[in-house]
């Protein structure tokens, strides 16, 4: 699953991005959008005009997993099951997310799980079925509190492995000692740290123009993300790198007169 406690700090833009980026890599991976009611992941994929059936269609009968399920024609392997613009979302249960992951279990290598802000119902049905959690923070102290909350609710779950993405990191800022550092981010966390991603505008043009775009700053974030998840290596996107140097001295001061 993909969480946070907080609203807005990236959890969907990490699931597609992540989704893109293993399957790039050669693995079959289903994405389930569990925010019930708030369809996001199909929007930001590009892929709302294919909704034909939706999760709640799966839970309530109407079709069959494998029909709500579209596939990305773009990537290799990559689904995804979308979420509904409107429902009673309180009739959607854990043991029903978990029915849909029992049944596509064995076709892919990876499940991602979208899970709502907050830590109420929502956050408990998504995180029922999951086995990891990637917990989504940026480098700000409310992310970081509502995260924290969120770790020690998920200790009463069965969670083998949680992660630590850190998103929105401005290597700018971080130079300039003005943002949260990774180290004091690590420690107050105590996960391990899978990704950290860049503040970078081209991240949300991606939702506007309706496709993923793969030429961008923090593809190269998203890519050593999708590996380490995979093979257990740690190797972390070096924000500051476009800001040191003489050139880079330069950059940060326009930046932040701008
Ligand atoms: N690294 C980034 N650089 C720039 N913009 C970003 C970055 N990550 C996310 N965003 C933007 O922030 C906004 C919120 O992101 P997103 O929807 O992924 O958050 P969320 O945690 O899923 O939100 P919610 O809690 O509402 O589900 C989006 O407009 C997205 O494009
Ligand atoms: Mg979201």
């Amino acid at each position: 699953m993909i969480t946070s406690g907080k609203g807005g700090v990236g959890k969907t833009t990490v699931c597609a991005n992540l989704g893109v980026y293993l399957s790039r890599l050669g693995f079959r991976v289903a994405m389930l959008d569990v925010d019930i009611g708030l369809n996001n992941l199909d929007v930001v994929m590009g892929m709302e005009k294919n909704v034909v059936f939706d999760i709640t269609d799966v839970v309530s009968g109407k079709c069959r997993v494998r029909q709500a399920l579209i596939e990305d024609y773009s990537y290799p392997s990559l689904y995804l099951l979308p979420s509904s613009h409107s429902y009673a979302s309180s009739k959607i249960t854990g043991e029903h997310i978990k029915n849909i992951t029992d049944i596509i279990d064995h076709s892919f290598d990876y499940i991602l799980i979208d899970c709502p802000a907050g830590v109420e119902a929502g956050f408990h049905r998504a995180v029922y079925p999951a086995n990891e959690a990637i917990v989504v923070v940026t480098p700000h102290i409310s992310s970081l509190r509502d995260a924290d909350k969120v770790l020690s609710i998920l200790s009463k779950y069965q969670i083998e492995n949680k992660y630590l993405v850190i998103n929105r990191m401005r290597g700018d800022l971080l130079l300039n000692g003005e943002m949260l550092s990774l180290e004091s981010i690590m420690k107050s966390m105590n996960i391990p740290l899978v990704g950290v991603i860049p503040e970078d505008d081209s991240v949300g043009k991606m939702s506007s123009n309706g496709r993923i775009l793969l030429d961008f700053e923090s593809a190269r974030a998203f890519t050593l993300l999708a590996e380490n998840i995979h093979n257990g290596s740690r190797k972390i996107f070096d924000c500051t790198y476009k800001y040191r140097g003489v050139l880079g001295f330069f950059k940060r001061n326009i930046k932040k007169h701008v």
